[in-house]
């Protein structure tokens, strides 16, 4: 695991959009693995300036996002398909059909799942996957003692993840109760993986993370067994390191 220390939550955005980019000028039908949150709205932005400016196209690349609620469609502001439409794929070149999130409103979550694991495959896996990281160290929603064997799975959120994720909604009460996300093992299929922490918030899971033991009770901590994953953290991240 390669440690990229930042000063601060811009220069850790403009880093990652400049290795993706990079990545989708290197392999133009890149698939990459996309991950949401506030940590990732200004990696986001720099994508599309970088984009704009330097003319990479996305038009053959394929996406794959880690994760999305369970009951909210893509009209709804607080579903993972409608913050990836709004804050990165309107502008960039992508066709949405080749963006794929998995379908909160499928009537048989358990199917979805399985297909969206298979789709993962018939791409011939993620190039390169963006990662944040939980208050608590789960990666995705896959949330402490999660098996790292998982693969695509329905998960109940802990009321942490929930509390922690409520400031986005209307109350605590509108943050759904379940998730679909890609399990553990599929994301350490991944090719490469960058994991991205900003703040005093991840303080404790980053220091887990650096220094503790590989452990379910720390999902991120399986990124240890990885060959090729760079975490990119900013002095406050890394504050109690
Ligand atoms: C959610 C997402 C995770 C994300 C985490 C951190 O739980 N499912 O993929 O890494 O939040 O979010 P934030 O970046 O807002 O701190």
């Amino acid at each position: 695991m390669r440690v990229i220390q930042v000063n601060d939550y811009a220069e850790m955005s403009q880093k990652a959009a400049e290795m993706i980019s990079e990545q989708v000028r290197k392999k133009p039908d890149s698939v990459l693995g996309l991950a949401t949150g506030e940590t990732m709205l200004g990696t986001y932005a720099a994508l599309v300036n970088e984009h704009q400016q330097h003319n990479t196209s996305y038009r053959d690349v394929r996406t794959f996002n880690l994760d999305e609620y369970i009951g909210l469609d893509a009209t709804h502001p607080n579903s993972y398909r409608y913050y990836m439409n709004e804050r990165l794929f309107r502008f960039l070149d992508i066709p949405l059909a080749q963006t794929y999130i998995p379908n909160g409103c499928a009537p048989l979550l358990e199917e979805e799942c399985a297909r969206y694991e298979r789709l993962i495959e018939q791409c011939g896996g993620i190039d390169l996957q963006l990662l944040g990281i939980g208050q608590n160290g789960h990666i995705g929603f896959n949330e402490p003692n999660t098996s790292f064997a998982s693969t695509t799975h329905v998960v109940q959120l802990s009321e942490s993840t929930r509390k922690a994720n409520a400031r986005f909604f209307p109350s605590a009460d509108a943050v759904p109760t379940h998730a679909i996300t890609m399990g553990i093992a599929t994301i350490m299929k991944s090719k490469q993986i960058i994991l991205l922490v900003s703040g005093k918030r991840k303080a404790w899971a980053v220091s887990h993370l650096l220094e503790g033991e590989v452990t379910p009770a720390v999902p991120a901590s399986i990124l240890k067994a990885h060959p090729n994953v760079i975490v990119i953290a900013d002095t406050e991240a890394l504050s109690h390191v």
